[in-house]
Protein backbone atom coordinates (compact mmCIF):
# COMPACT_ATOMS: atom_id res chain seq x y z
CA UNK A 1 0.00 0.00 0.00
CA UNK A 2 1.06 3.69 -0.43
CA UNK A 3 1.26 6.20 2.48
CA UNK A 4 1.77 9.43 2.72
CA UNK A 5 3.38 11.29 5.61
CA UNK A 6 3.13 14.73 6.19
CA UNK A 7 5.38 16.50 8.41
CA UNK A 8 6.36 20.14 8.97
CA UNK A 9 3.65 22.39 8.81
CA UNK A 10 2.54 26.28 9.18
CA UNK A 11 1.95 25.78 12.73
CA UNK A 12 4.50 27.14 15.93
CA UNK A 13 5.34 23.89 16.47
CA UNK A 14 7.05 23.03 12.49
CA UNK A 15 10.19 21.91 14.07
CA UNK A 16 8.66 19.32 16.89
CA UNK A 17 6.50 17.64 13.99
CA UNK A 18 9.62 17.28 12.01
CA UNK A 19 10.76 15.23 14.83
CA UNK A 20 8.20 13.72 15.80
CA UNK A 21 7.50 12.85 11.85
CA UNK A 22 11.45 11.37 11.72
CA UNK A 23 10.49 9.07 14.61
CA UNK A 24 7.18 7.97 12.89
CA UNK A 25 8.31 7.13 9.72
CA UNK A 26 11.55 5.09 11.18
CA UNK A 27 8.40 3.53 12.66
CA UNK A 28 6.75 2.36 9.11
CA UNK A 29 7.09 -1.22 8.27
CA UNK A 30 9.04 -0.61 4.66
CA UNK A 31 7.90 -4.41 3.72
CA UNK A 32 4.48 -3.24 3.70
CA UNK A 33 3.78 0.46 2.86
CA UNK A 34 5.47 2.22 -0.10
CA UNK A 35 6.38 5.79 1.89
CA UNK A 36 6.23 8.95 0.39
CA UNK A 37 7.44 11.85 2.53
CA UNK A 38 5.90 15.46 2.32
CA UNK A 39 7.57 18.15 4.50
CA UNK A 40 5.15 21.21 4.30
CA UNK A 41 7.60 23.95 5.34
CA UNK A 42 6.31 26.94 7.62
CA UNK A 43 5.74 29.21 4.27
CA UNK A 44 3.16 26.54 3.75
CA UNK A 45 4.86 25.36 0.46
CA UNK A 46 4.52 21.35 0.12
CA UNK A 47 7.96 19.39 -1.02
CA UNK A 48 8.69 15.85 -1.71
CA UNK A 49 11.31 14.19 -0.13
CA UNK A 50 13.54 11.08 -1.05
CA UNK A 51 13.75 10.02 2.86
CA UNK A 52 14.00 10.22 6.62
CA UNK A 53 17.72 11.35 6.26
CA UNK A 54 16.62 14.28 4.31
CA UNK A 55 14.56 15.31 6.92
CA UNK A 56 16.69 14.91 10.14
CA UNK A 57 19.54 16.70 8.52
CA UNK A 58 17.17 19.47 7.39
CA UNK A 59 18.20 18.85 3.30
CA UNK A 60 14.84 18.94 2.87
CA UNK A 61 14.60 22.36 2.25
CA UNK A 62 16.41 21.76 -1.11
CA UNK A 63 13.53 19.97 -2.15
CA UNK A 64 12.60 21.26 -5.49
CA UNK A 65 9.90 19.03 -6.21
CA UNK A 66 6.14 19.69 -5.26
CA UNK A 67 3.45 17.16 -4.18
CA UNK A 68 -0.09 17.81 -3.33
CA UNK A 69 -2.85 15.70 -2.42
CA UNK A 70 -5.41 16.14 -5.22
CA UNK A 71 -8.65 17.08 -3.73
CA UNK A 72 -10.22 14.90 -6.27
CA UNK A 73 -11.99 12.13 -5.25
CA UNK A 74 -11.36 10.16 -8.77
CA UNK A 75 -7.58 10.38 -8.03
CA UNK A 76 -7.07 9.58 -4.57
CA UNK A 77 -3.53 10.43 -5.25
CA UNK A 78 -0.57 12.43 -4.31
CA UNK A 79 0.24 14.97 -7.53
CA UNK A 80 3.88 15.22 -7.89
CA UNK A 81 5.92 18.05 -9.87
CA UNK A 82 8.64 16.60 -11.31
CA UNK A 83 11.80 19.35 -11.84
CA UNK A 84 11.33 18.62 -15.58
CA UNK A 85 8.09 19.57 -15.58
CA UNK A 86 5.99 16.71 -16.00
CA UNK A 87 3.09 15.90 -13.35
CA UNK A 88 2.88 12.33 -11.59
CA UNK A 89 -0.09 11.18 -10.40
CA UNK A 90 0.76 8.37 -7.32
CA UNK A 91 -2.63 6.69 -5.97
CA UNK A 92 -2.43 6.93 -2.22
CA UNK A 93 -4.00 4.49 0.26
CA UNK A 94 -3.89 6.36 3.44
CA UNK A 95 -2.34 9.44 4.36
CA UNK A 96 -0.20 10.07 8.16
CA UNK A 97 -0.27 13.34 9.09
CA UNK A 98 2.31 13.82 11.88
CA UNK A 99 1.60 17.71 12.18
CA UNK A 100 1.06 19.38 15.68
CA UNK A 101 -0.88 22.90 16.11
CA UNK A 102 -2.91 24.77 13.42
CA UNK A 103 -3.44 23.14 9.76
CA UNK A 104 -2.38 20.18 10.82
CA UNK A 105 -3.98 19.33 14.55
CA UNK A 106 -6.88 21.68 14.15
CA UNK A 107 -8.94 19.50 10.95
CA UNK A 108 -7.86 22.16 8.54
CA UNK A 109 -5.62 19.36 6.47
CA UNK A 110 -8.45 16.73 7.64
CA UNK A 111 -10.87 18.32 5.97
CA UNK A 112 -8.60 17.96 2.58
CA UNK A 113 -8.12 14.38 3.10
CA UNK A 114 -11.84 13.81 3.37
CA UNK A 115 -13.01 16.02 -0.03
CA UNK A 116 -9.51 13.72 -1.43
CA UNK A 117 -11.58 10.54 -0.17
CA UNK A 118 -8.09 9.07 1.29
CA UNK A 119 -8.59 7.64 4.68
CA UNK A 120 -6.08 9.71 7.26
CA UNK A 121 -4.76 8.41 10.77
CA UNK A 122 -6.06 9.89 13.59
CA UNK A 123 -9.31 12.32 14.50
CA UNK A 124 -11.59 13.42 12.52
CA UNK A 125 -12.30 17.26 11.24
CA UNK A 126 -14.60 18.31 14.29
CA UNK A 127 -12.47 16.39 17.16
CA UNK A 128 -9.81 17.75 15.70
CA UNK A 129 -10.71 21.53 15.31
CA UNK A 130 -12.60 21.26 18.87
CA UNK A 131 -9.44 19.73 20.57
CA UNK A 132 -6.99 22.29 19.02
CA UNK A 133 -9.62 25.28 20.44
CA UNK A 134 -9.40 25.45 23.99
CA UNK A 135 -12.52 27.52 24.60
CA UNK A 136 -15.01 24.64 22.28
CA UNK A 137 -12.99 22.22 24.51
CA UNK A 138 -14.23 23.58 27.43
CA UNK A 139 -18.25 23.50 26.34
CA UNK A 140 -17.86 19.98 25.06
CA UNK A 141 -15.99 18.55 27.94
CA UNK A 142 -18.60 20.69 30.23
CA UNK A 143 -20.96 18.23 29.17
CA UNK A 144 -18.87 14.94 30.43
CA UNK A 145 -19.17 16.70 34.23
CA UNK A 146 -15.29 16.20 34.75
CA UNK A 147 -13.89 19.03 36.56
CA UNK A 148 -11.77 21.99 34.45
CA UNK A 149 -9.90 25.09 35.38
CA UNK A 150 -12.57 28.00 35.43
CA UNK A 151 -11.79 30.98 32.65
CA UNK A 152 -12.62 34.06 31.63
CA UNK A 153 -12.99 34.44 27.60
CA UNK A 154 -11.69 37.38 26.44
CA UNK A 155 -11.86 38.23 22.42
CA UNK A 156 -8.64 39.90 21.13
CA UNK A 157 -11.13 43.55 20.35
CA UNK A 158 -12.07 43.82 23.90
CA UNK A 159 -8.01 44.76 24.65
CA UNK A 160 -9.10 48.00 23.16
CA UNK A 161 -10.21 48.74 26.31
CA UNK A 162 -7.33 47.09 28.55
CA UNK A 163 -8.89 48.58 32.17
CA UNK A 164 -12.18 46.80 31.54
CA UNK A 165 -10.50 43.23 30.48
CA UNK A 166 -8.53 43.42 33.62
CA UNK A 167 -11.53 44.28 35.31
CA UNK A 168 -13.25 42.09 34.54
CA UNK A 169 -10.63 39.27 35.47
CA UNK A 170 -9.81 40.32 38.67
CA UNK A 171 -13.38 40.06 39.54
CA UNK A 172 -13.78 36.46 38.88
CA UNK A 173 -11.10 35.43 40.56
CA UNK A 174 -7.58 35.79 42.30
CA UNK A 175 -4.34 36.06 40.82
CA UNK A 176 -2.14 34.17 39.77
CA UNK A 177 -3.55 33.24 36.00
CA UNK A 178 -2.70 31.53 33.25
CA UNK A 179 -3.64 33.52 29.50
CA UNK A 180 -3.71 31.24 26.81
CA UNK A 181 -4.56 31.92 22.93
CA UNK A 182 -7.47 29.69 22.18
CA UNK A 183 -6.02 28.03 19.57
CA UNK A 184 -2.03 27.27 19.45
CA UNK A 185 0.27 24.30 20.35
CA UNK A 186 2.91 23.65 22.14
CA UNK A 187 2.50 26.24 24.92
CA UNK A 188 2.72 28.68 22.51
CA UNK A 189 1.68 32.08 23.70
CA UNK A 190 0.73 31.25 27.14
CA UNK A 191 2.05 32.60 29.93
CA UNK A 192 1.30 33.49 33.87
CA UNK A 193 0.30 36.40 35.31
CA UNK A 194 0.98 37.29 38.98
CA UNK A 195 -0.40 41.18 39.16
CA UNK A 196 -1.62 43.33 36.98
CA UNK A 197 1.12 44.38 34.63
CA UNK A 198 1.87 40.92 34.13
CA UNK A 199 -1.79 40.10 33.40
CA UNK A 200 -2.21 43.22 30.36
CA UNK A 201 1.74 41.39 29.26
CA UNK A 202 -0.05 38.30 28.96
CA UNK A 203 -3.19 39.21 27.20
CA UNK A 204 -1.47 41.44 24.40
CA UNK A 205 0.99 38.08 23.88
CA UNK A 206 -1.96 36.20 24.21
CA UNK A 207 -3.47 38.67 21.58
CA UNK A 208 -0.53 37.38 18.77
CA UNK A 209 -1.63 34.21 18.50
CA UNK A 210 -5.47 34.20 18.27
CA UNK A 211 -8.18 36.49 18.32
CA UNK A 212 -9.94 34.28 21.38
CA UNK A 213 -7.96 34.12 24.46
CA UNK A 214 -8.76 32.42 27.96
CA UNK A 215 -8.09 33.51 31.15
CA UNK A 216 -7.74 30.55 33.08
CA UNK A 217 -7.45 30.29 37.62
CA UNK A 218 -4.23 28.25 38.40
CA UNK A 219 -4.63 24.73 39.57
CA UNK A 220 -1.93 23.94 41.48
CA UNK A 221 -0.95 20.37 41.27
CA UNK A 222 0.64 17.25 39.84
CA UNK A 223 0.58 17.28 36.04
CA UNK A 224 -0.50 13.67 34.40
CA UNK A 225 -1.33 12.46 30.97
CA UNK A 226 -2.69 9.22 29.57
CA UNK A 227 -2.53 7.93 26.23
CA UNK A 228 -6.08 7.04 23.66
CA UNK A 229 -5.75 4.48 21.20
CA UNK A 230 -8.15 3.11 19.36
CA UNK A 231 -11.95 3.56 17.56
CA UNK A 232 -15.02 3.81 18.94
CA UNK A 233 -13.64 0.89 21.38
CA UNK A 234 -10.99 3.46 22.63
CA UNK A 235 -8.77 2.34 25.47
CA UNK A 236 -6.65 4.51 27.60
CA UNK A 237 -2.75 3.52 28.55
CA UNK A 238 -1.52 3.84 31.91
CA UNK A 239 -0.68 7.41 33.13
CA UNK A 240 2.18 9.14 32.68
CA UNK A 241 3.83 12.21 34.85
CA UNK A 242 5.64 15.39 34.17
CA UNK A 243 8.09 16.73 36.42
CA UNK A 244 8.51 20.28 34.50
CA UNK A 245 12.12 22.12 35.17
CA UNK A 246 10.76 25.54 34.62
CA UNK A 247 7.47 27.05 36.30
CA UNK A 248 5.39 24.96 33.99
CA UNK A 249 5.34 23.21 31.38
CA UNK A 250 5.99 25.83 28.20
CA UNK A 251 7.91 25.08 24.70
CA UNK A 252 11.59 25.59 26.39
CA UNK A 253 11.01 23.35 29.01
CA UNK A 254 9.56 20.90 26.43
CA UNK A 255 11.74 20.73 23.99
CA UNK A 256 15.33 22.55 24.84
CA UNK A 257 15.26 21.64 28.49
CA UNK A 258 16.57 18.24 29.43
CA UNK A 259 16.17 18.83 32.93
CA UNK A 260 12.07 18.24 32.28
CA UNK A 261 11.57 14.72 33.22
CA UNK A 262 8.74 12.55 32.79
CA UNK A 263 7.57 9.75 35.06
CA UNK A 264 5.40 6.67 33.64
CA UNK A 265 3.10 4.93 35.99
CA UNK A 266 3.75 7.41 38.42
CA UNK A 267 2.62 6.53 42.50
CA UNK A 268 -1.23 8.19 42.75
CA UNK A 269 -3.51 8.41 45.48
CA UNK A 270 -5.85 5.18 45.71
CA UNK A 271 -8.77 5.00 42.74
CA UNK A 272 -6.81 7.98 40.52
CA UNK A 273 -5.49 5.97 38.07
CA UNK A 274 -8.41 4.72 37.26
CA UNK A 275 -10.31 8.04 37.75
CA UNK A 276 -8.12 9.17 34.75
CA UNK A 277 -7.89 6.82 32.84
CA UNK A 278 -11.62 6.42 32.45
CA UNK A 279 -11.97 10.33 32.06
CA UNK A 280 -9.34 9.87 29.18
CA UNK A 281 -11.42 7.69 27.40
CA UNK A 282 -14.33 9.67 28.23
CA UNK A 283 -13.44 13.39 27.10
CA UNK A 284 -12.15 11.48 23.60
CA UNK A 285 -15.66 10.50 22.87
CA UNK A 286 -17.08 13.53 24.00
CA UNK A 287 -15.29 15.51 21.05
CA UNK A 288 -15.79 12.56 18.63
CA UNK A 289 -12.03 11.27 18.90
CA UNK A 290 -10.59 8.54 16.73
CA UNK A 291 -7.58 6.70 16.38
CA UNK A 292 -5.41 8.64 18.73
CA UNK A 293 -5.24 11.17 21.53
CA UNK A 294 -3.09 12.04 24.32
CA UNK A 295 -5.59 13.67 27.29
CA UNK A 296 -3.76 15.96 30.07
CA UNK A 297 -5.10 16.08 33.73
CA UNK A 298 -4.16 17.67 36.89
CA UNK A 299 -4.23 16.11 40.04
CA UNK A 300 -5.09 19.48 42.31
CA UNK A 301 -2.61 19.41 45.09
CA UNK A 302 -5.51 20.19 48.06
CA UNK A 303 -8.24 18.22 46.87
CA UNK A 304 -6.32 15.35 44.97
CA UNK A 305 -9.62 15.99 42.70
CA UNK A 306 -8.75 15.63 38.87
CA UNK A 307 -8.72 18.26 37.01
CA UNK A 308 -8.90 18.33 32.55
CA UNK A 309 -6.48 20.35 31.48
CA UNK A 310 -6.16 19.70 27.36
CA UNK A 311 -6.19 17.22 24.39
CA UNK A 312 -4.22 16.76 21.68
CA UNK A 313 -5.76 14.86 18.71
CA UNK A 314 -1.71 14.79 17.47
CA UNK A 315 0.17 14.40 20.28
CA UNK A 316 3.86 14.47 19.93
CA UNK A 317 6.01 11.45 18.48
CA UNK A 318 9.32 12.29 19.47
CA UNK A 319 11.84 10.48 21.94
CA UNK A 320 11.00 11.97 24.54
CA UNK A 321 7.24 11.99 23.87
CA UNK A 322 5.01 10.47 26.61
CA UNK A 323 2.22 9.34 23.92
CA UNK A 324 4.56 6.78 22.45
CA UNK A 325 6.04 5.82 26.07
CA UNK A 326 2.86 5.54 27.13
CA UNK A 327 2.33 2.58 25.15
CA UNK A 328 5.38 1.08 25.22
CA UNK A 329 4.97 0.47 28.56
CA UNK A 330 1.72 -1.53 27.76
CA UNK A 331 3.88 -3.57 25.58
CA UNK A 332 3.19 -1.95 21.93
CA UNK A 333 6.56 -0.43 21.00
CA UNK A 334 6.20 2.18 18.87
CA UNK A 335 6.62 0.08 15.30
CA UNK A 336 3.03 -1.85 16.73
CA UNK A 337 1.85 1.60 17.52
CA UNK A 338 2.43 3.08 14.22
CA UNK A 339 0.88 -0.07 12.49
CA UNK A 340 -2.21 -0.09 14.81
CA UNK A 341 -2.29 3.71 14.11
CA UNK A 342 -2.25 2.93 10.11
CA UNK A 343 -4.78 0.24 10.27
CA UNK A 344 -7.82 1.91 12.02
CA UNK A 345 -7.27 4.51 9.34
CA UNK A 346 -8.14 1.81 6.96
CA UNK A 347 -10.61 0.31 8.71
N1 LIG B 1 1.66 19.60 21.08
C1 LIG B 1 2.71 18.70 21.43
C2 LIG B 1 3.39 18.15 20.26
C3 LIG B 1 2.22 17.65 22.35
O1 LIG B 1 1.27 17.93 23.03
O2 LIG B 1 2.75 16.56 22.41
MG1 LIG C 1 -0.80 20.65 22.26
Amino acid sequence: KRLAVIIGGRSSEHEVSLVSGASVIEAIDTDKYDVKIIVISKEGEWLLVPDVETVKSGAWKESKVKAVISPDTKDKALLVFNEDGKVEKLTLDVVFPVLHGLYGEDGTIQGLFEMAGIPYVGCGVIASAVGMDKWYTKEVVHTTGIRQARFVPVYRNELSDMDKVVEKIEKAYPYPYFVKPSNAGSSKGVSKASDREGLKKALTLAAEHDRKILVEETIVGRELECAVLGGYDAKASGIGEILPAAEFYDFDAKYNNAESKTVISPTLPEGKTEEIRSAAVKIFKALDGYGLSRVDFFLEKDTNEVVFNEINTLPGFTAISMYPMLWNEQGIDKKALVEELISLALR
